[in-house]
């Protein structure tokens, strides 16, 4: 059964363990500690028969929700978890008054492009070597 629930402290090392592996500028521990104390922070994560494989958050800027890293286990990919994460979200960002989600992506990652696409979400424009100075991102957006 998958679930999507609150992230805790104690998840944060799962987080931290699926960032390191899948994520093209992870955060460490560290970071993903301080993220989520922040009370702007809304970060979820998701369970599959109690084991975590997969997480997501936002960070609420005025009436704005800007997506941080998202990510689902390799082994657990193409049953819809992120779709699951990101409609928790979305639904959280709009109850407490956000009108945007914003996000970004690599041109390159085909997975998330999809993903983003089939939730209904736009291009508003491509910052270039967004990621370690050289990979170009689409910023996309999708109202609530
Ligand atoms: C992107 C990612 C989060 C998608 O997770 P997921 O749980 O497999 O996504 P879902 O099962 O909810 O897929 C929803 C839709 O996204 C699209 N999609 C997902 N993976 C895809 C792939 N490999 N190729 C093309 N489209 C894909 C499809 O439209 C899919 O719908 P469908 O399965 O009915 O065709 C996952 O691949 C991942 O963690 N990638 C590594 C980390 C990453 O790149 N995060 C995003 C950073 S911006």
């Amino acid at each position: 059964m998958i679930t999507v629930r609150d992230c805790l402290e104690s998840d944060l090392g799962a987080v931290a363990e699926l960032e390191a592996g899948n994520i093209l500028e992870p955060w460490s521990l560290k970071v993903l500690n301080d993220w989520l104390k922040l009370d702007r922070v809304t970060m979820v994560i998701a369970e599959l028969d109690g084991e975590i494989v997969g997480y997501g958050s936002y960070e609420k800027v005025l009436d704005e929700a800007q997506v941080g890293n998202i990510c689902v286990s390799n082994r657990a990919r193409r049953v819809g978890i992120a779709s699951m994460i990101m409609t928790t979200l979305e639904i959280r960002a709009r109850d407490l008054g956000c009108r945007v989600m914003l996000l970004e992506a690599a041109v390159g990652n085909v997975a998330a492009l999809g993903l983003y696409e089939k939730l209904g979400y736009a291009t508003l424009n491509i910052r270039k070597k967004y990621y370690k100075n050289r990979v170009d991102a689409k910023i996309m957006q999708k109202q609530l």
